[in-house]
This record gives structure tokens, sequence and C-alpha cells, in this order.
């Protein structure tokens, strides 16, 4: 069974096609990295499948669904919710207001105290600095944030884009958990 497949994706921007038929499948459970060096097309492959950039060719299936054509928002409601590299903050809002915002789609409304403890358990730093700016942070705890905002969305499938950029090795295996 596969959570996620993702067939023969070909897009790019513009005139210029990166995406030639990239193909990867996720299993329940189980967690998947894509190596390749820089201009791979990794973020290419990641804001296509969320629908950041439009699909070219090809198909994204979310529990065997033909999502390929829904948008980032609809995706993210279904449980497919991609962490951007670069963090992409609200610098003026509180840690504590970032995290309320993960939590948008409605099973994560729910419940949202719950999972708000379970990400404060993961990054204590960010329990301890709820009310400050997240424009304030650290570079790390930045990340830290845009972490735990993903996991606030209570998601199916959560992608990550460059994960450990400014996280210290220990903060990097910290948001490794088993489902
Ligand atoms: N906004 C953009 N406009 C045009 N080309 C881009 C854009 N973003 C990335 N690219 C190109 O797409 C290719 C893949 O980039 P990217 O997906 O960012 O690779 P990776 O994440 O693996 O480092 C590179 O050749 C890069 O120059
Ligand atoms: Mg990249």
């Amino acid at each position: 069974m596969t959570s996620l497949a993702v067939r023969s994706i070909e897009s790019g921007y513009g005139e210029v096609q990166i995406l030639w038929g990239a193909s990867v499948e996720l299993g329940p459970g189980k967690l998947t990295t894509i190596l390749g060096s820089n201009g791979a097309g990794k973020t290419t492959l990641l804001r296509t499948i969320v629908g950041l950039l439009p699909v070219w060719k090809g198909t994204v299936l979310l529990d065997d669904r033909d999502v390929t054509r829904l948008s980032p928002h609809d995706k993210a409601k279904l449980g497919l919710v991609l962490v951007p590299e670069g963090r992409q903050l609200f610098s003026t809002m509180s840690v504590l207001e970032n995290l309320e915002m993960g939590a948008t789609p409605k099973n994560a409304r729910a419940g949202m105290r719950a999972t708000l403890d379970q990400v404060f358990v993961l990054f204590p730093r960010l329990a301890e600095r709820r009310t400050q700016l997240a424009g304030t942070l650290s570079g790390g705890e930045q990340q830290m944030l845009a972490i735990a905002r993903g996991l606030m969305s209570k998601p199916k499938i959560l992608m990550f884009d460059e994960p450990s950029l400014g996280l210290s090795p220990s903060d990097s295996s910290r948001f490794v958990v088993t489902p």
C-alpha cells in the first residue's frame, strides 16, 4: 500500500523543464529521503508535489486519490504538507501564534492543544520562547518553529525541504520520530 505515489512528474519554470519523469512512492509509517546535488531538482519536485508549481505531466496520488491538480490549500486539507526551505515564518507574530497558524485544517484545530503539548515536548526551546516574536529567534530556533508548525497541521504526509539547515546535529535527530 502506498500513501503517496508520484508518477512520471514533469515540471519546470516558464519554458525551462527541470523534472523529466520523476517518480517516488511512500508507504505508511515510512521515512523517505530524497538525495541529490545542488540544483538536481529536489525543491522543484517538492513544490510540484504540493501544487506550488504546476504539474506539466504525470500524476500525484494520495491514498489512491488523484490530487494532481488540487491547490496547495486543498492538498494541505487532505494532509499533504510541505515545510519549505527558508522557513517562511510569520516573523512579526509570536512562536505560539505561528504554531496556531499551522493548525488550520479542521481536524488539526480540534486537537490543537494536545498537538501543541507534543510539539513542545519535541522542542522545549519553543515552549520557553512561546511569546517571543518569530523574527527574533535564532536561525536554528526558526527552523524548529517551521518544523513544529508543519506538525501542528496533523499531516498525513509531511515533507521537509532541507530540514536540518541551521539545526545542531542533536536537534536534527530530534524530529525524526516514529509516527
Ligand atoms: N524560480 C526558478 N526559476 C528558474 N529556474 C529555477 C528556479 N528555481 C530553481 N530553478 C532551477 O531548477 C533547477 C533545480 O533547482 P532546485 O529544485 O532548487 O534544486 P535542489 O533543490 O535539488 O538544489 C536548477 O537548475 C535551478 O537553477
Ligand atoms: Mg533545494
